[in-house]
This record gives structure tokens, sequence and C-alpha cells, in this order.
């Protein structure tokens, strides 16, 4: 097992021979025509043998083989072929605490998705997905169910906080990596949710309404580039329709868009409980996933009953089969198989956990330099957030906890499969660990927040006040609208108007609405920070780390500013329903309303000001980047630190016109650590899909001047420079 403690430099490289090869490290260069000649010599019982799964949990319906790990699945093997079976766990943040099923056996939790996006660094990502992967390993499982790469197209989304961001560029890249970085653990990792899969208010019935080149442009575009960079052995399809068709019985977007347009080779899998008809393997559909959870087991043996003698169907059928092996071959399943007693670094995979916390919280707010605390502060009020508990988690199947569970369960309101319960996880709290750096001469007190006047008392006695506010999101059920639940805005309020010395501190899914931003002295954005989380947290606070991520999302002003005011299916979608709905009942969740102008491009596109921009974050240095050019196909920029202590920052490249149509496209980011002066040339590619349009079945881009700015975030951005490109058409 390759040992997570390698430095930047061996990872970079290592990364690069990975993503350069568009086949992992552990490529079988013949895995195609071992799965062709393997499935060759399977008899038709055997054929369907690995075409569906079950659930490996208990009370899900089916018997749990003696080899199977209690987890999300389990696929039997071919052992007279020597076809490993797969073992599925959830997912991209860590080996998920499968609702305890695994007793007392938890794993290391890393900060949700959009922290690592927050971070814009993909060798962190791909860090992330290997020691993910390790652990996946370690626990006898073989597959993992990563890779969320949806794209955050509504800041209440309940599963924003397990994929990336709301730009393409942004989402595959980091998507790719750590994909990349599981699946150099000899698993097979998957890419999911296979597509618009946005919104978990009507997610297993609303239909999806998106025109197809901005379908291309945007999440597509995302799940294209996860795939190039990652190459992951699955694709998960999700439980949405889209533009009519379930995705999973897409035969455009799975049998026209992913297998031909794209070539891919590997196998799509259903979510769990997205089929509902054998009729979706014709369509495409490899795999049925956790079989119990559709109405009835579609596939199996019932697909030799419904190919029948039809020839078409027959080689269907091998299809999927040679697909599955590639999958298991091309990653090396049955090379290297799991084997028990592998270790668990488990320090090193939580100081990873705290690098990934570190570099991706966000400083909001900075007023007159009141982060990082200063040396003379006496008394600290903390106020809320269960900062004496432990640190926020998502809800649902990616839920991640440490050995022992959650260290507190908050009932959370709902009736769905998930969201019964806010659960904290364990670590260093937040509280113990600004009590450790503040040291024995600071009185730090810690109060609920319950009571709005108990913490007011608090605060007006203490130098300085710190408010955890804290937003849950989980999978099956989304936000209602932005604000910050349980009275919490009102009591940073009120905090914040008897201490002007207020520290906010957020551990949120997503975006939320700040109505009292501007009472406050700060505002870091945490997210749902992880084991290490309140270590990060309190050296962000006190200084030990200069803050360095960057929004992946927009924060809106308002609800009113957003595409879908309203959420799509809000006020007809049973909350408590996990999704599903009513027999016939039917939702239009229309894309086309912002189209491929996901988040900030909306905004650029409507004229709104957000609250704070796409990219933004604040340091505790300054930054110049200056001397933007653009030459065959790469943008350079110089970075320079122009304060006085070391950090890093994110250098963001935007198209911001063609011609005279105003656009606003990420074209290409770097992060950058430069010590106080230090300069440094940065360079990035440009892939010529971000300057084009889809159409008439192809990537299109005019002959026209393309006009291209730097910029600290999305809307702070250089004059712009053009230059002439020619036309150009090419397939996907
Ligand atoms: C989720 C998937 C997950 C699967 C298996 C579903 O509810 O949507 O992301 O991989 O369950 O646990």
């Amino acid at each position: 097992m390759r040992k997570l403690a390698v430095s930047a430099a061996m990872t970079s490289a290592l990364i690069a021979t990975a993503v350069a090869a568009k086949e992992p490290t552990s490529t079988n260069a013949d895995a195609w025509q071992r799965a062709a000649a393997t499935e060759k010599k399977m008899t038709d019982t055997e054929r369907v043998v690995m075409t569906s799964g079950i659930t490996a949990l208990p009370n899900a319906g089916e018997k749990i083989p003696e080899d199977a790990v209690l987890g999300a699945g389990y696929v039997a093997g071919i052992p007279r072929l020597g076809v490993p079976a797969l073992k599925e766990t959830d997912a991209g943040l860590g080996v998920s605490w499968a609702l305890g099923a695994r007793g007392n056996e938890g794993a290391t939790a890393l900060p949700s998705g959009m922290a690592l996006a927050a971070t814009w660094n993909q060798e962190l990502a791909y860090q992330a997905g290997q020691m993910v992967g390790a652990e996946t390993r370690a626990k006898g499982f073989n597959v993992l169910l990563a890779g969320g790469v949806n794209l955050v197209r509504d800041p209440r989304g309940g599963r924003n906080f397990e994929y990336f961001s709301e730009d393409p560029l942004l989402s595959g890249i980091l998507g790719g990596y750590s994909i990349a970085g599981a699946q150099s653990n000899h698993i097979i990792s998957t890419v999911k949710h296979f597509a618009f899969n946005n919104q978990e208010t009507a997610r297993k019935f609303g239909n999806v309404t998106i025109s197809e080149a901005a379908a291309r442009e945007s999440e597509l575009l995302a799940f294209k580039l996860a795939i190039e960079i990652g190459n992951p052995g699955s694709v998960m399809c999700s439980y949405n329709r889209l533009n009519g068709p379930y995705t999973c019985g897409s035969e455009w977007l799975l049998q026209k868009v992913l297998k031909r347009d794209w070539g891919y080779k590997g196998f799509v899998m259903s979510d769990w409980g997205a089929v509902y008809e054998p009729g979706f393997a014709w369509a495409g559909l490899d795999h049925q996933s956790g079989r119990s959870s559709d109405p009835q087991v579609y596939f199996a043996d019932q697909l030799l009953t419904d190919a029948g003698t039809d020839a078409k169907r027959k080689s269907r059928i091998s299809d999927m089969n040679r697909r599955i092996l590639w999958a298991v071959y091309s990653n090396g399943l049955d090379r290297f198989p799991v084997l028990p007693g592998e270790k668990i670094d488990k320090a090193g995979h939580e100081a990873l956990a705290g690098e990934v916390a570190r570099q991706g919280i966000v400083l909001l707010r900075n007023e007159r330099g009141a982060l990082p605390l200063a040396a003379g502060a006496k008394s600290i009020a903390v106020i809320g957030g269960f900062a004496d508990t432990g640190m926020l988690s998502g809800g649902g199947s990616s839920q991640v906890h440490g050995d022992g569970g959650p260290a507190a369960m908050i009932p959370g309101g709902g009736r769905g499969l998930f969201n019964g319960w806010e659960q904290y996880q364990r670590g260093t709290t937040p509280l113990a660990a600004i009590r450790k750096r503040a040291g024995q001469d600071v009185t730090v007190t810690y109060r609920t927040g319950n009571y709005i006047a108990e913490a007011v008392e608090q605060a007006r006695k203490a130098d300085v006040a710190i408010v955890f506010a804290n937003q849950w999101q989980s999978e099956g059920r989304d936000n209602p609208d932005l604000s910050l639940p349980r009275g919490q805005d009102a009591l940073i309020a009120a905090v914040a108007a008897a201490n002007p010395n207020t520290v906010v501190v957020l551990q949120t899914g997503s975006a939320v609405l700040m109505p009292w931003l501007d009472q406050t002295a700060a505002v870091l954005e945490a997210w749902y920070p992880g084991v290490q989380g309140g270590e990060a947290i309190a050296s962000v606070l006190f200084g030990d780390t200069n803050p360095s991520g960057r929004l992946p999302v927009t924060f809106p002003a308002s609800l009113e500013q957003l595409p879908h005011p309203v959420l799509p299916g809000h006020t007809e979608a049973d909350p408590d329903k996990n999704g599903a709905g009513a027999p016939g009942q039917q939702v239009t969740i229309d894309y086309n309303v912002d189209g491929s102008d996901v988040g900030y491009r909306w905004f650029a596109r409507q004229g709104h000001k957000p609250l704070f921009p796409f990219g933004y974050g604040l340091s505790y240095t300054n930054f110049a980047t200056s001397g933007l050019s653009v030459k065959g196909g790469k943008a350079t920029v110089t970075v320079q630190n122009t304060g006085g202590r070391a950090g890093a920052t994110v250098a963001q490249v935007y198209l911001v016109a063609r011609g005279k149509a105003a656009t606003r496209r990420l074209v290409g980011f770097q992060r950058v650590s430069l010590d106080a002066g230090a300069s440094k040339i940065v360079t990035m590619t440009i892939d010529l899909r971000l300057l084009a349009d889809w159409k008439d079945g192809r990537w299109s881009m005019p002959r026209t001047t393309y006009y291209f700015a730097v910029g600290e975030n999305a809307e702070a951005l250089s004059s712009p420079i053009g230059i002439r490109l020619p036309a150009k058409r090419w397939a996907d």
C-alpha cells in the first residue's frame, strides 16, 4: 500500500503519471481483452450473476452472504473464473458509518466535499481520495461509491455538502483527482450521480428539463472531466428523470452520451432504488444495485427470460459483463485482492483530514484586523453550535463517524431514512481547541446559545465573542430556505450588538444568508470540517494557519436572486419521503431557466450582486495578480504576496466576453503558496471546451475575439485582454 506521507512534489509526479496515462496506474493494458475472454467462458447463468447486487445491511430484505462486509452493497463474484465479489461502501468523505452497521467501528472523517473544493487543490483531492481508498481496502471493501460531481445548482440542495462546486471545471478536476487517488489502491471508484440529481426534493420522481447544449456545457462537462482524469470503473446513474425517462433507463444518456460519444468502457450501476423496469438494461444500465430497494429484481435471472433468443439482447448481456470485468481487471481487483489485516495509518489520515479543513476554511470578513485574535484578549466567550461537543457532519449515505459513532445526535425533525438526526463527529472539539490555544491566562467561557439573554451577558463581559452557527444538510431532504435554523440568526445579531468584537464561525453545507453580517467583526466559513475540524478552526482563529480557502459556490444576497426562488417541487413533495412521491405524482425541475449559466454565471448574466461571489476568500496577507497573457491555449499570470506573512491564494482566469457577447466562465485556476514578498509565474492550460458552445452535436467555437481576465474571484476581475481565435468544431 502506498504511504500517504509523501512530499507534495512526489505526489504531483505520481498524479501526473496516473493522469497523463489516462489510465489508472494499476491498469493492466489488456483489461478489455481479458474481460472479453472471461465473458466468453461464462455460462448463461453466470452471465447474469454480476448484473445485480444486494444491500449488505441488516433488514434490507435479503440474506447477507458470509463473505460480505456490512455496508452499502455486495455483488457475488464468479469463483470458477477467478472473478472476485464486489464489496461496496460509501463514499467520498470517508468509509461511511452505514447507520452503525459495523458496531463501534468508524473511519477517518474528511471535511465535506465543499470544504475540499474550497481548497482548489487537486493534489490534496488526490491524497484525500487515496486516503479513503486505503481505508476502504483495510475494511475489506473493493468498491468505493464516491466521486459525487453533481453541480451545486441551488444552495438549498440537501447533498451540496457531498458535492464540490457550482462550476464544471472545478468539480470535474477535483472529482477526477479524488477518484484517481481512490483507485490507486486497486479498488473501483464510481463517479455519481449521473446526472442532474441536484436537489433532494422529488429526487425520485422529478423530471429535469434541460436542453442538450446546456446539459453538455454544464454538468455533463463536469462528469466528462472527472472521467477523463479519474477513469472510474463505474458510473452510478441517478434517481431523477431527465427530459422524460429516468436517467438509469435513459438510452440517450447512457448509450449515446456516455458509451458512444465518450467511449466509456466501465459499467453503469444504478443508485439504490432507482430501477423501475427490466428495460433499463436494454437502455444501457449494466447493473441493478441494492436490488431489494427496487420494486422488483429486474436484472439477474429475469434478464435471461426477457432476452430469450433475441440476439441483440443477448449481446447486451455480454456487454454488461465485459464492462464490469473491465472495471475489475483495469483496477487489479483480482491481482491485488483485499486481504485481512491491512493497517490504517490513523494518525496520518487524521492529519490529512486536518490539512483539508485548514486549506478549505474561507475567511469571509475581517474588519479592523479582528483576526487573528489579538494576543491581548483576556477573555473569550464561545457561544453555540455545539462547539463543546464535536463537529457537524452531513446526513445520509455518505455520513462518516470515527470509532464509537456520533458524539451527539440531535433530533433533526425529519422522518426520512437519513434525516432523523443531526449528528456531530468526535474529535477535539472547537471549544477544547480554542481553550488549548488561548492558554491559561485567558478566560474562555461557553454557553449553548439556547438562551439569547445568557449569551449576550457572556459576550458583553468578554473581550471577544465567538459564535458558532450551524446549518445541517442531509441526503433525502433540502433546506427550505437559507436561514440558520433554531433562531441562530437572531442569536448572532444580539451577540454582535453586545460585543463589537464578534467573530462568527459557520459550519454549513453550502451558502447561507447573513442578515447580521455588517454587525460582525469577522466571519469564517468552516463547512463541515471533519475529525480535525475543531483544531483547524482554532488554528485559523489564532493565526497558526493563514486562511486560504476560496468559495466554490456563490453566496446569494437573497432567495429572489436564484433561478428558482422557490425550490421546484417544494410545495408538492413530502419532505419526509426521502425524495419519493405519491404514485403518479409529477414535478418538473426546469434547468432551462439558467441553462449552463450555473451559479456565478447566472449572477453575471442577471447582473445580481451576491453576498459573496464564487472564488472569494480573504487572507491574513495580501496578493496581487498581474500580467495576464494568453497564448497557445495557455494563460500565464504573475502572482505576488504583497503582505507581511506567508500565505496561499488561487489564481483564477475567466473568459469574460466573446466578441460583443459578455459571458463569465472559469477557464483556469491554480492554488499558489508564497512567502511574504515572493512572487511566482503561474501557467494554466485552457480547455477549449470552456470557450465553446455545444451546437448541432459538436463543440463549436466561433471565429472572434475572446476576452480573458484574471481575478481574486468571479467579480473582482482585471481589465480584459483579447485574443483572436479561429473557428473550430469538434466531437465530444
Ligand atoms: C445514494 C448513493 C449511495 C447509495 C448506497 C443512495 O441513497 O444516493 O449516493 O451510494 O445510496 O448507499
